[in-house]
């Protein structure tokens, strides 16, 4: 495991990844049994409000069987599989982390999915293989854990075919972090950098993209990751036995991080999407 990696796992989200074979062994569909992607849309959205959130930049990429979408940042695939089987869309997931693109491969497999589903190992700050090649761009809470914007906002306007789509949902800085929120979303978020909302749209104009849109998410997204802590707790026991102890402490480490977080005010969520320039 490189650093890069290895910083990853600061984050209780990422430790243990393969605690979804665990999830599934317990609805009775452990093994290598054959999934459906429904099966799997409970545990593998490491993003807020699940495959809704899917639903909608399907609605805005508007992909279809022509189409190739890249997702950014593709955690354990779900939201790549739960795209391609809606829309018919060739999706290359690209994941940094070795064992969660590991994982993601291994279900797009028992999905019978790997057609349409591509896994790719690698650094968005290192680009994708080939230029103007994706009709869209999905990336759900990836970008929050990548400081260099105008790097990473150039290599996806050259992964776009001119007149390509982004759709994102990230962090936003509503007002200044105070330094007790900075440490711990770097510490525990592994997330270096938060912009204020000018500062995001100007990085992603400078990249070349145009028709820039946001939408404040922060009211949803506070719901949400209170409401996930919540559950998190009323289930802890039945969790502790299915992942133990130390897993269970790091998830709860990381779910009560983020939504004292949002709680606090100054975090805020953006969806954003825009057009690379024709
Ligand atoms: C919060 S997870 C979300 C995963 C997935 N988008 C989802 O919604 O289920 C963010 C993912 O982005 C990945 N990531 C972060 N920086 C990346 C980079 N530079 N290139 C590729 N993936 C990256 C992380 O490893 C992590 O799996």
């Amino acid at each position: 495991m490189t650093d890069m990696n290895s910083n990853f796992k600061s984050m209780g989200l990422y430790r243990n990844v393969d605690r979804i074979m665990a999830d599934l062994e317990a609805m009775g569909k452990g093994g290598d049994q054959p999934l459906a992607v429904a099966d799997l849309t409970s545990f593998d959205q490491y993003h807020y409000e699940g495959t809704d959130a899917v639903d909608d930049a399907i609605e805005f990429l508007r992909p279809d069987g022509g189409s190739h979408i890249l997702d950014l940042g593709s955690g354990l695939g779900g939201p790549a599989r739960y795209l391609a089987e809606q829309s018919g869309a060739k999706v290359t997931a690209l994941e940094i982390q070795a064992d969660l693109n590991e994982t993601a491969a291994a279900l797009t497999e028992r999905c019978r999915m790997s057609e349409l589903v591509a896994h790719l190992n690698g650094d968005m700050l290192n680009g994708v293989a080939g230029t103007n090649r994706f009709d869209g761009i999905v990336s759900m809470l990836c970008v929050l854990h990548i400081a260099d914007r105008a790097t990473l906002f150039t290599s996806c306007a050259q992964a776009l075919k001119p007149g390509g789509r982004i759709f994102i949902d990230d962090y936003v800085a509503l007002a200044p972090l105070t330094e007790a929120e900075r440490t711990s979303l770097a510490d525990k978020v592994y997330c270096p950098y938060v912009p204020n909302l000018d500062t995001y749209v100007s990085d992603v104009t400078g990249a070349g993209f145009v028709d820039v849109k946001t939408e404040d998410k922060t009211a949803d997204w506070k719901a949400f990751v209170t409401d996930r802590l919540a559950a998190f707790h009323a289930a802890r026991l039945t969790l502790v036995d299915r992942y133990g102890e130390a897993t269970v402490d790091g998830l709860d480490d990381f779910y009560s991080t983020v939504a004292n977080l949002f709680t606090g005010g100054h975090l805020g969520g953006l969806r954003l999407t825009a057009t690379l320039a024709e």
